[in-house]
């Protein structure tokens, strides 16, 4: 590679054994990567945290710190969890690629390592190293986003990570798959989003609105759904952010959808919004006990706004497992691979926001 070029990626190869690891440095290096090297795991995960590293080549036989621990411990980091990791490993070891797999490796390269096939893999996972890399920017522009709406109000300071905590433990208790969970803990976040045309002293007024301050209110789940259409990774957060204000009996918006037609994801996201409001302080009024909230939230369903059969589950489990919420949640929310999708399936997770005129009239009423 020429001094001025720039590099097609940035490499990490580790192996305890000098001339294997020349011989790959040197094939990478000629054919135009940059290349970090290392002889032990230590090593490794310091190069793989403090250096933009595209992919590393870790050999699984190691001493010290094997292979797999190594890949093991870059996929848990929030950090490292997204860098492909390929390892390396005897010819046809079978165990090796279970153990390998089981540790979040993304692929395998037999020993001796060829160079035709080390190129082609190198190239291809560099590739989708570059489309992670886009898709996370992205998605953190849009969570950025939606945490400076909910830092316009004070009131609401961690609703959006505790929504996202309480929907994917409901979700989890309802046997939900994966990519729900994935996109409650996303909803979570972000459902809200579409507030950011909602001018502050609507979003942020104590007493009821007026009916133009309504329409303006009421179109922020339409409005959500179109910032994050974009985003193919946020197709199924898309209907918890559209539906997430629909009721039961179709008085609620934008759709006026009724009873299942309303995604479960929604009416999950729903009912533990509507419940975190109601337990969190507000300029007009303390935060409610649990028992309070809940026998609010079962006055709206059989009113026929909320799901009933819900507002009873998560009940249930607020009581089972009051503190359920505060664990770390599991489902990724930048990013994810499908082994971190693997990992996560026996997990926890999050969530996020309130303050809806009719959050804010139920509970004022009480
Ligand atoms: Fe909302």
């Amino acid at each position: 590679m020429s001094a001025n070029r720039t590099p097609l990626g940035t490499i990490l190869v580790a192996d305890d054994n000098e001339s294997a690891r020349d011989m790959l440095e040197m094939m990478l290096r000629t054919h135009g990567y940059r290349v970090f090297s290392a002889s032990d795991g230590p090593q490794a995960l310091v190069l793989l945290q403090e250096q933009t590293i595209d992919l590393a080549l870790i050999d699984v036989v190691m001493p010290g710190q094997s292979g797999f621990a190594v890949c093991r411990a870059a996929k848990d980091r929030p950090e490292t969890r997204l860098t492909p990791i390929v390892l390396i490993t005897g010819l046809g070891r079978v165990e090796d690629r279970i153990r390998g797999i089981e540790a979040g490796a993304d692929d395998f390269l037999n020993k001796p390592v060829r160079k035709e096939e080390l190129l082609a893999r190198v190239k291809s996972l560099v590739r989708i190293k570059r489309f992670t890399d886009e898709l996370e920017s992205a998605e953190t522009v849009v969570f950025t986003l939606a945490a400076s709406i909910e830092a316009k109000d004070p009131y609401t300071e961690g609703h959006c990570d505790r929504l996202s905590r309480y929907s994917v433990a409901l979700a989890e208790r309802l046997g939900l798959s994966v990519e729900e969970h994935i996109a409650l803990r996303r909803g979570g976040v972000v459902h809200d989003i579409g507030k950011v045309v909602v001018p502050e002293r609507v979003l942020l007024k104590p007493g009821p609105l007026d009916a133009h301050e309504r329409e303006l209110m009421e179109a922020h789940p339409v409005i959500g759904e179109r910032i994050c259409a974009p985003l193919k990774s946020f197709r199924q957060v898309l209907p918890i952010i559209r539906w997430h204000h629909e009721r039961q009996d179709g008085s609620g918006y934008p759709d006026h959808l009724k009873g299942d037609q309303i995604p479960l994801p929604a009416r999950i996201l729903q009912t533990v919004d509507i419940y975190d409001a109601l337990t969190t302080d507000r300029p007009y009024r303390k935060a409610l006990s649990s028992e309070r909230a809940f026998a609010i939230l079962h006055d709206e369903a059989r009113r026929g706004w909320w799901d009933g059969a819900l507002v009873n589950e998560f009940e249930k489990l607020l009581k089972e497992s009051p503190e359920a919420w505060a664990e770390e949640p599991a489902v990724p929310l930048l990013g994810f691979s499908y082994s971190s999708i693997r990992r996560s399936r026996d997990c926890l997770t999050p969530s996020k926001e309130p303050r809806e005129a009719v959050i804010t009239r139920s509970a004022k009423n009480v």
